[in-house]
């Protein structure tokens, strides 16, 4: 294993030359993702405290504002056990552009957060803001504003923070990019979309169900049959691999889709899963399938295939979710494995039959 890793490794650094995505990207701090128009509510200006933003209607009393509306994701991404929560404020009357089911487009002046808290403690708030019209760098707004101790208030930190509290490391912005970035994932949000929101969610929260009845989806899919709209179809086998392909839609899927530059240019591996029904009416006939089971990887030896059936040790998939350092996935914002994560993609990979 040992020599495998090291021989993995030169590969790697040969193939990538960071340690931040793998390939260059194109957003930095030096451009302008902070527009001068914003449309309607005038001139955007870059907000400097959480409480600017309209998350509370009193931050003091943690009131959340009205129109702003809590949800959570169907597969969460793992953030070294970090406790999340998230909002979203679309502005009256707009809608979000579903079009194309599987990459929603969000009306501008959409706001989205995501607060994360340890040991009870709110650490930082993160914001994605769409101050412009198209779904390009420039239209999107991306900071995290880190909480003071007593929880008064929260300020931006552009250029993040490493290491704020133990594990928790606040991304800058460029960071943000790397996973929110249109290069990336042509919708920006990568919670809130088709398969994340259909499930039932807990005490009426927002899901699909909530979203066509609120009326907030400019083309509704079709009404659902028992209660899912784009159900995978039920197979021998089923409970045990819709956690794993659901772990990695959320993980992996970001970055690992047709519409991204990874995808595009270094490694053809497709994660993420599409509402489509000729994606859906197997799981073989799935995108994890057709391009990861049994499929040589491309920057070999992680393990000789990206999921090779029925070994582990030589698939890609497990050696760099089981790894914490140059080789690991995802390549930025963990620094703990993901125990419950990596036991579910194993158990898949172990009932898969070898080739
Ligand atoms: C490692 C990739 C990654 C990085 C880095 C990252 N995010 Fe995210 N973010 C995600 C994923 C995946 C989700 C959806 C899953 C979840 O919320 O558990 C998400 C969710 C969010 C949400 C909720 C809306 C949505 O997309 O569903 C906000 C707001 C957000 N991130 C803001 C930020 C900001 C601001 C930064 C930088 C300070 C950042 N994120 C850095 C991957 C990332
Ligand atoms: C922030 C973007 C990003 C995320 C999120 C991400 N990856 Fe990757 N992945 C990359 C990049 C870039 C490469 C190519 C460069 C490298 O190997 O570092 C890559 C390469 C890979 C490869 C090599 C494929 C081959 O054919 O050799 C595997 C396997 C992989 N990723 C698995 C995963 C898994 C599993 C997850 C989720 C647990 C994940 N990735 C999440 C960016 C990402």
């Amino acid at each position: 294993m040992r020599l495998l890793l090291a021989s993995f490794l030169a590969v790697t650094f040969v193939a990538c030359g960071d340690d931040e995505g793998g390939i260059q990207d194109a957003a930095t701090d030096a451009e302008p993702d902070a527009p001068t128009d914003a449309g309607t509510d005038g001139p955007f200006v870059a907000p400097t405290m959480l409480s600017e933003t309209g998350l509370y209607s009193n931050i003091g009393t943690k009131t959340i504002a009205a129109g702003v509306v809590e949800f959570e994701p169907r597969w969460h991404l793992w953030s070294d056990a970090a406790v999340k929560r998230r909002w979203i404020y679309l502005p009256p009357g707009s809608k979000i552009d579903t079009t194309d089911m599987d990459y929603w487009s969000f009306p501008t002046g959409t706001k989205v957060w995501k607060e994360f808290s340890r040991g009870g403690a709110r650490i930082e708030t993160r914001l994605l803001q769409k101050t412009g019209t198209a779904d390009d760098v420039s239209s999107w707004f991306m900071v995290a504003f880190q909480w003071d101790a007593g929880e008064t208030d929260a300020t931006a930190v552009p250029g993040g923070v490493v290491d704020d509290i133990g594990v928790n490391d606040i991304p800058d912005r460029a960071k943000c990019r790397q996973c929110h970035g249109p290069n990336r994932n042509k919708s920006i949000i990568l919670g809130l979309q088709a398969l994340q929101m259909d499930y039932d969610a807990p005490s009426n929260g927002l899901d699909l169900d909530r979203l066509v009845q609120d009326d907030w989806l400019t083309v509704e899919p079709t009404a659902p049959t028992n209660g899912t709209y784009f159900p995978f179809l039920a197979e021998t086998g089923t409970p045990l691999i819709l956690p794993a392909l659901g772990y990695m839609h959320s993980n992996c899927g970001g970055c690992h889709n047709p519409s991204s530059d990874v995808t595009m240019n270094t490694v053809p591996v497709q994660f993420r899963l599409g509402t489509a029904a000729n994606q859906r009416s197997s799981w073989a006939v799935t995108p994890t399938y057709m391009t990861a089971v049994n499929v040589t990887a491309t920057l070999a030896p992680a393990g000789s295939h990206v999921v090779l059936g029925g070994n582990t040790a030589q698939s890609a998939v497990h050696n760099r979710m089981n790894i914490v350092g140059a080789v690991q996935m995802p390549p930025i914002a963990r620094e703990q494995l993901d125990t419950a994560g990596l036991a579910a993609v194993d158990a898949w990979i172990n009932s898969l039959p070898p080739p």
